[in-house]
């Protein structure tokens, strides 16, 4: 049904690395390309992400250093920092809990209803609990494997696989926030080279937050984007299993 539109916007999402320095991005279009990443996929939704959207002159110099002098960065207009807050998970965990309570009201809950407090109240700090003993992790790996031993089960098991899930939900948010800017007309570049510790300090995040990557924005020039775009043939990134 949208499939033009869709085409157009993914082929105009390009990662510009310069920017206009006389077209401003108003802050409207963040505010819609920020609302649009907030209803992105994300794991349980449990939404454990921040969006730090970084518009003060101040702050943006201070942090073209921090992404390493990229060109991107220097003459973005706006920052916004795509971040995991997996400390988050508690006060998640009990909105999802009460948004289910408040459903069931009154009534007898239904099976599924039922099936939502369990998932709340109890899978959610099985995956997410973390403590300094590695007490949480132990549990989580014992009962993975008992679980598992003969049936199928989501095996998450150390504290890597914890922040996986969260950067995994938190990149589809960028993403759609590339997307939202695309379908805007303005453009994007996605950064990972960047220094966390700095970057972290300087947006006031505490240790458990990740950035899983700044999205510098503004309007792209020509010599912002880096020849045509290249991608291995077809063949070689899809494994077909199978046939119709
Ligand atoms: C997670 C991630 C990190 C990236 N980091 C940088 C970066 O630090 N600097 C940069 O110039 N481009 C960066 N890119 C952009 C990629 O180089 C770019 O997306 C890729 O070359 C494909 O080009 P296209 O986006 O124009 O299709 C990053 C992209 C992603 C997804």
């Amino acid at each position: 049904m949208f499939l033009k539109e869709f085409e157009s916007i993914v082929n105009s999402r390009r990662a510009n690395r310069k920017f206009a320095e006389d077209i401003p991005v108003p802050d409207e279009v963040i505010e819609t390309g920020l609302k649009h990443a907030m209803l992105a996929p994300n794991s349980s939704n449990m939404q454990l992400w921040e969006f730090h959207w970084i518009k003060d002159a101040a702050l943006l110099n201070a942090m073209t250093p921090i992404c390493l002098n990229q060109t991107a960065a220097r003459t973005a207009k706006h920052l916004v920092a795509f971040v995991t807050r997996r400390d988050y998970w508690k006060e998640h965990a009990q909105w999802n809990y009460d948004l289910v309570k408040k459903e069931i009201g009154d009534k007898e809950p239904s099976k599924k209803e039922k099936r939502g407090l369990e998932y709340y109240g109890v899978m959610m700090p099985l995956v997410y609990r973390r403590d300094w003993l590695g007490i949480a992790a132990l549990i989580r790996r014992i009962v993975c494997f008992i679980k598992g031993f003969k049936n199928p089960f989501m095996r998450i098991n150390g504290n890597r696989d914890q922040n996986i899930i969260v950067h995994k939900s938190c990149a589809l948010a960028a993403q759609t926030f590339m997307l939202s800017m695309s379908a805007q007309g303005f453009d994007t570049c996605p950064m990972e080279g960047f220094d966390p510790l700095r970057a972290k300090k300087a947006l006031n995040l505490p240790k458990a937050a990740e950035i899983t990557m700044i999205v510098a924005v503004g309007k792209g020039t020509t010599e912002g984007i880096q020849g045509e775009r290249k991608r291995l043939p077809f063949e070689k990134t899809v494994v077909v299993h199978g046939t119709h």
